[in-house]
């Protein structure tokens, strides 16, 4: 029964190996500000975590740009910080500034988290497994439901510093002061992450996504490879621990800023299915430096997406020349932005569509 659903579900079939011209797309944060009905549903759900707590807004919101776009994938409308609310961590959204969470400075807020066994954290994320439920039930058969999470180190910089810092100090100072309690909180997150994905499976999602968006920014090691202890190890952790109980679940690790060696290195030290690449990198070297047999995702520049005009379609191009021959899905290099024109979306899926 899984072939079978594969064999009709384009992002699967990359995810499987098999290199489709054109590639399938989908976009991160494809249901978001840039859409006027995402804008109204978002009004009328009230904040930010009621509209991701809310399973009916939830679904509507992730189906808004399938239904305008014909996307090959949907991704879970929520957010990677519903986790640290789930373990007990204060977490609001402050409209136009970004999330604010109280932040964890020490042993002592460490241990008012939850425990990873507590029945309560599932409790609590209980309406995003209702969500994907929804999704997708009301989905087209041959669109990809993806769900998704937070790197352990990504989570736990915003837990730690409390907001999106650019330099994570806070979370590197804790990496110097107290390693054995960053120690803790990362293994608690892979623990609790690990069931977290799971359940999304199970409740309908096809694959998932792990977002290591600070992949960057990592605390020195002895070694030098903070890059292997403080993301790809546990990430890897995270995927033996997912494979153990969905056997040949399929996984995206997005690993931003980690450099051309970086996302080289995410396959096969992760086991991921594929890499989600970002903007920075040269897709074209990066392909050159993969096995063929690699799977990408990526990675058109947020910003050539704001552009348009004749810029875009370019760099559409470059991608299409990048990965042809290849398992390429179709993809931003991070998020879209609100102030995109929806017109460039089309664009980009009208010159994507029509091949090279
Ligand atoms: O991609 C999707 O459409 C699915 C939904 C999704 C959201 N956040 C919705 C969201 C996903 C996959 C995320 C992941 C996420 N959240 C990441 C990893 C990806 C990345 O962007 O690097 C991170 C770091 C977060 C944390 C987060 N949530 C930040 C930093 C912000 C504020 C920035 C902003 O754009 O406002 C959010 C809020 C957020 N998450 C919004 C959306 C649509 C905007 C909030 C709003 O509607 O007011």
């Amino acid at each position: 029964m899984a072939e079978a659903r594969t064999a009709n579900r384009p992002v699967l079939r990359v995810l499987s190996g098999e290199a489709i011209a054109p590639p399938p797309a989908w976009m991160m944060r494809q249901a978001g500000r840039y859409l006027p009905e995402y804008r109204a549903t978002r009004a009328e759900a009230g904040s930010f975590l009621d509209l991701c707590y809310n399973p009916a807004f939830a679904t509507e919101v992730t189906l808004q740009p399938i239904r305008r776009f014909g996307f090959e994938a949907s991704i879970l409308f929520s957010d990677i910080l519903v986790v640290p609310h789930a373990l007990g961590q204060d977490v609001r959204f402050v409209e136009g500034e970004g999330p604010r969470l109280d932040a964890l400075e020490g042993r002592a807020q460490f241990e008012r988290l939850r425990e990873a066994g507590d029945p309560a954290i599932f409790s609590h994320l209980a309406p995003v497994f209702e969500a994907v439920e929804r999704i997708r039930g009301a989905l087209p058969h041959e669109t990809t439901l993806l769900g998704f999470c937070g790197a352990p180190w990504t989570v736990a910089s915003y837990m730690i510093g409390g907001r999106g810092t650019p330099d994570l100090a806070p979370a590197r100072a804790l990496a110097v002061s107290d390693p054995a309690l960053l120690d803790a909180l990362l293994d608690r997150l892979v623990t609790v992450q690990t069931e977290y994905l799971v359940r999304q499976l199970r409740a309908g999602a096809d694959a998932v996504q792990i977002f290591e968006s600070h992949a960057g920014v990592l605390p020195d090691t002895a070694d030098g490879d903070a890059l292997a202890r403080f993301s790809l190890r546990p990430i890897a952790r995270m995927i033996e621990g997912i494979r153990a109980q969905v056997p040949g679940a399929k996984i995206i690790v997005f690993a931003r800023g980690s450099g051309l060696e970086g996302h080289a290195r995410v396959v096969p030290e992760t086991g991921a299915d594929a890499v989600g690449v970002d903007w920075g990198v040269d897709l074209a070297a990066l392909r050159a430096r993969v096995p063929a047999a690699t799977v990408t995702q990526g990675n058109l520049h947020p910003e050539t997406l704001i552009e348009g005009g004749r810029a875009l379609d370019a760099a559409v191009d470059a991608i299409l020349a990048a990965t042809d021959g290849t398992p390429h899905i179709f993809n931003l290099g991070h998020g879209i932005t609100p102030q995109t024109p929806i017109a460039h979306v089309e664009r980009m899926l009208a010159r994507l569509r029509a091949g090279r």
